[in-house]
């Protein structure tokens, strides 16, 4: 089997990067890690990336006075290792408009909150500022501005009464370290197409039906 080969972008913890590398510990996985890049030399990620034997590269922004040369070092980084999806992973650094050009439709993010709504930081304290009933995540295309691009999966978990920003946080998570793998999978099984700016998925199923919060 011939396996997409993928780029990882972060700047720390890196749990989003530890369930890929589950995913792709299974044989019939679609996709493989090629590489692991950091921005931040300290970036924890880095060591369950070094732990399970995969490539690594520090390309650290402090060292750049322009933006442009930075997403150059890593353009090149990820060519080097013949990367062929870049997969945004807690990556804390805006990419230029000609990087994401250069990527476009070969590059995904994944975000904490049910795009379109809180785009951008501290999603989960603005959603209970907010009210909201559900939270969720989304992986999607990247596009030039932040937090937009075609949708490719989302998941919604419930608010609930006494959650914290710290609960909330866990309880998507969790959502996140589902979701990532299966959209990587569905790329690299060639059956995420995007169509008039909107990705379809050929042959996946339809979810169960709606929820309501608080249940009745
Ligand atoms: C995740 O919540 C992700 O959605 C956001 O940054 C966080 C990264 O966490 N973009 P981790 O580094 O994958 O643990």
């Amino acid at each position: 089997m011939k396996r997409l080969r993928l780029g990882i972008l972060i700047s720390g913890r890196g749990s989003n990067l530890q369930a890929l590398i589950a995913a792709a510990a299974a044989p019939d996985y679609p996709a493989e890690i090629a590489l692991v890049l950091s921005n931040r030399p300290d970036a924890a990620g880095l060591g369950r990336a070094t732990a399970a034997g995969l490539a690594t590269a520090v390309v650290d922004h402090k060292r750049f006075a322009e933006r442009a040369a930075f997403d150059a070092e890593i353009d090149r980084a990820l060519r080097t290792h013949r990367v062929e999806l870049v997969c945004l992973a807690g990556f804390m650094r805006l990419l230029t408009p000609g990087f994401v050009a250069a990527w476009s439709d070969r590059m995904i993010n994944i975000h904490p909150s049910l795009l379109p709504a809180f785009k951008g930081l501290h999603t989960h304290a603005r959603a209970l500022a907010a009210g909201v009933r559900f939270a969720g995540c989304t992986v999607h295309f990247v596009r030039p501005e932040m937090d937009e691009g075609p949708i490719i999966v989302q998941a919604a978990v419930p608010v609930l009464a006494g959650d914290d920003e710290a609960s909330l946080a866990a309880r998507v998570l969790e959502a996140e370290h589902r979701c990532y793998p299966q959209a990587v999978r569905w790329i690299a099984e060639g059956r995420a197409r995007i169509v008039d700016g909107r990705v379809v998925i050929d042959g996946a199923p339809a979810p169960p039906d709606g929820l309501i919060n608080p249940g009745a």
